[in-house]
């Protein structure tokens, strides 16, 4: 070799060479956006002296001041207990109900005021605007029904609901009675809520006929008797499936009811008119819901929320963070079926006495103008959602945004990680230049946010969540335990220092598993009741900024490693992205002799632009310009769509088998648009073409 070889000290020096342990960051950095003087003048949280208050010196009393945001029985007498650690233990000796909290506290000054806008998604049907005290008494009833089945304090019920205010409705029930509930998004299969029913071992499943999505009326009560068979076969029996009604007096669905099993909830409620359910007081640490997600195994994990911590932690996020005011409407556009949506449509905002939006449909149907109509006519002014749906409607309509009036002062991103030119365009086209925009980065088992930044307190910075939110102090480690600091330019495993309030208790039934995923990795000393010997691993690979700021590269999992440097998946991506055609895009790694692993680059494009080998070279071109020439895909493939989850994640792993030349691409049942796969498969596995891009 005529170049002389360096030392690794060199090569790291000079930032061409990253070690195993670290992850190479090549991205650039993005300028600051401020928040507007109206948006601060406004805020509930403008005192930066909150970071002080919350500081680890201060841990854990700061989180007295979230406890003290929600109404008790009995006032707690220790705040944190980690005697059982890393199971650990908040407000105890504490008694609470959340259904009280989330509706009876606002009676007196506000029983008249919206607590669901209900907006159906054919817009021939008027939506449903239902206050406070409405909710009371349909919670109540629905509580006595609960009640006559003989459901009580700690059994599980699963529901397996759509996007109605039935869903809230039925998990504010089941609270007041101290009742497990574990909601199955909707979308899921028959097959995939029978694993849940089984884990959780509910003897009661609660459904409804039918639900609208893309101008269809689907069936849904016939995944209930699906799920049913199934549960059985994994021993699990289900006695009782109550069916809400989508349009109440009629049934919506062609599946027959199982005589002696299936109830039409409207029918029942009947019995339980007028009646009242005084809200069981539960201590703080009972569990409140499950909610399962999935891990690298096959099985799902059921995260088990508690009731104190929890309904402290997402009312002091939803105040500081998502800045909820009562007389804001509020929208956020995830699933009631997903971790957003139990914390940041239900609880938090309802614990606010917030004006919360449901919505039914698809954002994008039967037009691009659809979510933007809402959001006029209800005079929507908080705004929340992830990148993918940010990413489709700037795909289906870019210029919709500008033909309706509102205004939002307030935005959220959750999910993933969004690539700045995404992050731009929700700005200043969705936000109109005006929003505070928070990118909010946490998980289903963190009951709330654990990166944002304060939206009157810190500047943004496109595509980084900014700083541990109070009273959460990360930290990055490298493979060997060592820290990752600020301003290192490198990457690493994102874990969390101190336990919070929100955070899962454990996963449901499996106290080992939750000890081996999350924190046996960096724990020091298995027999230590510190809770600093006990660092959370998010799984997350993540780079902190001189400035402090988070950037979220990704799950670890889905870095590439090329020629010895790991590249997160994400900066791939968003490089592509960089050129205006591209709607969205993902990289999955391709097996590769040389290289050990080499890029493949999945695009697909805004509507009115054509699939051409020149684009495909200016996109491969923008990785090489973008990152260097590392990042070079070894194939652009212009695709139609993406293989997405339900909750619109990009398969990667589906991409990733077909890009191996595999013709088994896996499960593909959580899919929202299975045939996509053929289509790809095609494309790449079938004979070239001369319109095919090789890089
Ligand atoms: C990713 C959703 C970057 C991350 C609340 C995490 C994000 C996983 C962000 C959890 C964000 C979530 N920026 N990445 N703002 N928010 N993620 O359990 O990889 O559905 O670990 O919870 O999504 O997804 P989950």
């Amino acid at each position: 070799m005529a170049e002389t070889k360096k030392t690794q000290s060199e090569l790291i020096k000079e930032g061409v060479e990253t070690s195993e342990a670290q992850i190479a960051v090549h991205w650039q950095e993005e300028g600051y956006y401020p928040p507007n003087a109206q948006f601060i003048a406004q805020a509930n949280m403008t005192d930066p002296k909150v970071y002080e208050r919350f500081s680890l010196k201060n841990f854990p009393n700061c989180f007295k001041e979230y406890a003290d945001m929600l109404d008790w029985y009995e006032y707690w007498h220790t705040i944190l207990d980690t005697s059982d650690a890393p199971c650990f233990k908040w407000f105890v000796g504490g008694k609470i109900n959340a259904s009280y909290n989330c509706i009876d506290r606002h009676l007196a000054k506000n029983k008249n005021k919206t607590a669901i806008h209900f907006v159906p998604e054919p817009e021939t049907e008027r939506v449903d605007h239902i206050t406070y005290q409405e909710m009371y008494v349909r919670v109540n009833e629905m509580a006595a029904l609960l009640q006559s089945l003989g459901l009580k304090a700690g059994d599980r019920v699963t529901l397996h609901l759509p996007m109605v205010a039935e869903l809230p409705i039925t998990m504010l029930a089941c609270a007041r009675l101290g009742v497990i509930h574990s909601e199955v998004f909707g979308g899921f299969s028959g097959k995939a809520c029978a694993d849940r029913i089984v884990d959780s071992g509910s003897h009661v499943l609660i459904t409804m006929d039918a639900y609208y999505r893309a101008g269809k009326l689907l069936d849904h009560k016939e995944k209930a008797d699906i799920a049913v068979a199934e549960a059985k076969k994994g021993d699990q029996v289900v006695d009782k499936v109550l069916v809400w009604q989508r349009y109440p007096g009629k049934y919506s669905s062609s599946t027959p009811l199982v005589k002696g099993r299936d109830f039409i909830v409207n029918d029942e409620l009947k019995k339980f008119y007028g009646k009242r359910i005084d809200p069981v007081p539960m201590p703080a640490e009972a569990p409140l819901f499950l909610m399962y997600t999935s891990g690298t195994t096959g099985k799902p994990k059921g995260a088990q929320h508690s009731t104190g911590g929890y309904l402290a932690y997402v009312t002091g996020t939803s105040k500081f963070i998502q800045d909820i005011h009562p007389e804001d409407v509020y929208w956020c556009m995830a699933d009631i079926g997903w971790i957003t949506g139990h914390s940041y449509i239900v609880y938090g905002p309802l614990s606010l006495c917030a004006s919360s939006v449901i919505f039914e449909g698809v954002p994008t149907y039967p037009d691009a103008g659809r979510a933007w109509r809402i959001a006029q006519d209800l005079a929507v002014n908080i705004f929340h959602t992830a990148p993918t749906t940010i990413r489709g409607l700037r795909k289906v309509g870019p210029d919709e945004p500008k033909k309706y009036d509102f205004n939002f002062k307030h935005m959220t991103t959750v999910g993933e990680p969004i690539e700045p030119e995404v992050w731009k365009w929700y700005y200043h086209e969705v936000g109109k230049g005006e929003a505070a925009i928070v990118d909010t980065w946490w998980q289903t088992e963190n009951g709330g946010f654990l990166c944002s930044t304060i939206p009157a307190l810190k500047p943004m910075k496109p595509g980084s969540a900014g700083p541990g939110v109070p009273g959460i102090h990360p930290i990055i480690f490298d493979e060997d335990g060592n820290e990752v600091k600020a301003g290192a330019n490198k990457a690493g495993n994102i874990c969390i220092q101190n336990p919070w309030p929100g955070q899962f208790q454990t996963i449901w039934g499996d106290r080992d598993r939750f000890v081996k995923v999350y924190f046996e990795r960096y724990c020091k000393d298995k027999n230590s009741k510190d809770w600093r010997d006990w660092p959370y691993l998010t799984g997350d690979a993540a780079m902190q900024a001189n400035d402090g700021y988070y950037r979220i590269l990704g799950r670890i999992d889905d870095v590439i490693n090329v020629s010895g440097h790991r590249l997160g998946t994400k900066e791939l991506e968003s490089a592509a992205l960089v050129v205006n055609e591209v709607a969205e895009s993902a990289v999955v790694p391709v097996s590769d002799e040389i290289k050990g692993k080499v890029p493949d680059l999945y695009v697909s494009l805004k509507p009115g632009f054509l699939p051409s080998p020149e684009l495909a070279k200016k996109i491969s071109n923008a990785l090489v310009t973008e990152i260097g020439p590392i990042a070079k895909p070894s194939h652009v493939w212009i695709v139609s769509d993406m293989p997405k989850t339900r909750s619109g994640k990009i398969m990667r792993r589906v991409l990733a088998a077909i890009s191996n030349n595999k013709q088994d691409v896996g499960d593909v049942m959580t899919l929202a648009n299975p045939e996509i796969v053929t289509e790809i498969m095609q494309l790449v596995q079938g004979p070239k073409k001369d319109s095919d891009y090789v890089g």
